[in-house]
């Protein structure tokens, strides 16, 4: 999938839980594992995408916080997981303070955008890991993005939350992010013995249509390992069926985005 910009893609859910961070991970791998250029933004101070990538703490050196608020870029604050093709912006704790710090200023809801529009070209595709709350963090990443993936677990409050998730999308397109798409939406932990699952995705497929993903992904406790071994699931456990699902969501964000012609060299 070679661009001229990367393609940004914002992963959020103010629901604490519902598969963010496991989507973020393992799609970006299977995106890289296809042959594209991954990179992940952990923009979450619980930094569960850098642990689950293996990226220990004493290691962070640079991360999202001085992306967002110093001058670093993405060269100097990403680095190579231990899967090809995919790279990481690490998080830490101190992420958290800078909801109160970005508060003040003027460009306040646009500090990743202005890091991200200066130097993200050797990227095919930027996911933004987000944290479960609708803070200036999500904001932030809401307003740097082309597009908002929705991870949505399938269970009773699931459409609640996402109606609120989609009024906020409403308001960013008014003010800061007119462009903002929605990518699709993705069941997760889908259990297809229970009735339950099965009617939050007839009631979502029959709101949101072709926008919800044909693919499920199932709960498999292999899905839940794999960060307590620093990898996504393809390296863990190739043949699992969290494996198997990752991959055809992948397949997916591939056929809704297609591979643009590289620029003609005169
Ligand atoms: N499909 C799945 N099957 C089984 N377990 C899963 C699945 N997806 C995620 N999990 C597990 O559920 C928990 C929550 O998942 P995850 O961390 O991806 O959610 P999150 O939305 O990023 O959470 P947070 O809101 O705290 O950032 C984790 O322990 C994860 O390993
Ligand atoms: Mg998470």
């Amino acid at each position: 999938m070679r661009r001229n910009r990367p393609k940004i893609v914002s992963i959020a859910n103010q629901k604490g839980g519902v598969g963010k961070t496991t989507t973020a991970i393992n799609l970006g791998a299977a995106l890289a594992a296809r042959g594209s250029k991954v990179l992940l933004i952990d923009l979450d101070p619980q930094g569960n995408a850098s642990t689950g990538l293996g990226i220990s703490r004493d290691q962070r050196g640079l991360t999202t916080y001085d992306l967002l608020l110093s001058d670093a870029d993405i060269q100097s604050t990403a680095r190579s997981t231990g899967f090809d093709g995919l790279s990481i912006v690490p998080a830490t704790t101190d992420l958290s303070s800078a909801d109160a710090q970005m508060m003040s200023g003027p460009r306040r809801l646009s500090h990743l955008k202005m890091a991200l529009s200066q130097s993200a070209s050797d990227f095919d595709t930027i996911l933004i890991d987000c944290p479960p709350s609708l803070n200036l963090l999500t904001l932030n990443g809401l307003v740097a993005a082309d597009t908002l993936l929705v991870p949505l677990q399938s269970e009773f409050f699931a459409l609640e939350g996402l109606s609120q998730l989609l009024l906020t999308v409403k308001e960013v397109r008014a003010s800061a992010n007119p462009k903002l798409r929605l990518e699709g939406i993705v069941l997760t932990m889908y259990d297809a013995r229970n009735n339950l699952s099965r009617q939050v995705e007839a009631d979502v497929r029959d709101t949101l249509g072709d926008l919800v993903y044909q693919t499920r992904i199932p709960r498999n406790v292999r899905l839940s390992e794999a960060p307590s071994y620093s990898m996504p699931i393809f390296s863990f456990d190739p043949l699992s069926k969290g494996a198997v699902a990752y991959r055809m969501l992948a397949g997916e964000f591939l056929r809704r985005n297609p591979a643009e012609p590289e620029p003609a060299h005169v």
